[in-house]
């Protein structure tokens, strides 16, 4: 069996959820806390053993390859001013070998995918979304990679989300579960309110086989006009069973604004330095909005 070496991170999204500040910067840049999102999901990439990473970017996104790049005059000022934490925080964003390919037209997730066709070739490899941050003992992306090298079978993370927001995500219709692991009968993309089978969501995570592409080749259109990772995934599952596997670990939706606004106070109040003032200060806030409240 194949080990999984490359990983696919789709970046070319317009970001429109996050107008007008996404109008110059990509939306992947916005940081939470002082760590741009994206980076976030390459270091899970890079934890869990990926060593090749492509990023499909497009119009407008030059802002993450700068980012990913070496910065020797900031670096030799922060070395000048002994600022060594921070020179280690910049190396770090700069320590990984990221290829990018820009796709063309916004046609879709499934159609990002397929732009990077040719630098995965005829590998196994993995999926990441940058709209998924998730926090775990052991990397998400590492514990489908495990379940892939046990069995050799495509597989995608999912969780449960609340019945009321299942039409935002890809749902499975399961047929079995064997404790975190689902034998699926049909990946479904966004089913409509009130429709759908299950509340197990893809979150952004996949293990996919090369003939995958066989199915993207097709290019059919799916939900919302566009060419859908999930439904080539459900053909594929006709043919050659792809699993789904409920990850361990801490979801965190930084792709619309109340989970960017929720995700960044809870990383805040994980952090050592900034925690007792952002206890302190969200308390202000909330006295004062009960006062304003009550009068
Ligand atoms: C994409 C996928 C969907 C998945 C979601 C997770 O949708 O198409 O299956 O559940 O990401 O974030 P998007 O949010 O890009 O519309």
């Amino acid at each position: 069996m194949k080990k999984i070496k490359k990983a696919v991170i789709p970046a070319a999204g317009l970001g429109t959820r996050f107008l007008p500040a996404t109008k110059a910067m990509p939306k992947e840049m916005l940081p939470i806390i002082d760590k741009p999102t994206i980076q976030y999901i390459v270091e899970e990439a890079i934890e869990s053993g990926i060593e090749d990473l492509i990023i499909v970017t497009g119009k407008g996104k030059r802002a993450i390859e700068d980012h990913f790049d070496n910065a020797f005059e900031l670096e030799y000022r922060l070395m000048d001013a002994e600022k060594l934490d921070l020179l280690t925080e910049v190396q770090r964003s700069s320590s990984i070998d990221i290829h990018y390919i820009r796709q063309k037209e916004p046609k879709g997730l499934g159609h990002a995918i397929w732009c990077a066709r040719r630098f995965i070739d005829d590998e196994p490899f993995a999926v990441l979304l940058g709209d998924d941050i998730v926090v775990a003992e052991e990397p998400c992306l590492k514990q489908l990679m495990t379940h892939y090298e046990e069995t050799n079978a495509s597989v995608i993370g999912v969780q449960k989300v609340p019945e009321h927001q299942t039409h935002r995500y890809g749902i499975i219709d399961y047929a079995e579960q064997m404790g975190r692991l689902y034998e699926v009968n049909r990946f479904i993309e966004k089913p409509k309110q009130g429709s759908a089978p299950s509340n197990l969501a893809i979150m952004g995570r996949y293990i996919l086989k090369p003939e995958i592409f066989d199915y993207l080749d097709m290019q059919e259109k799916g939900a919302g006009g566009e060419i859908q990772l999930t439904d080539a995934i459900q053909k594929m599952n006709e043919i050659d069973s792809v699993y789904a596997y409920n990850f361990e670990g801490t979801r965190y939706d930084v792709g619309e604004k109340l989970g960017f606004i929720l995700t960044s106070i809870q990383f805040a109040l994980h952090n050592e330095e900034l925690r007792d003032s952002v206890i302190q200060g969200l308390k202000e806030i909330l006295d004062e909005e009960t006062i304003y409240m009550l009068s």
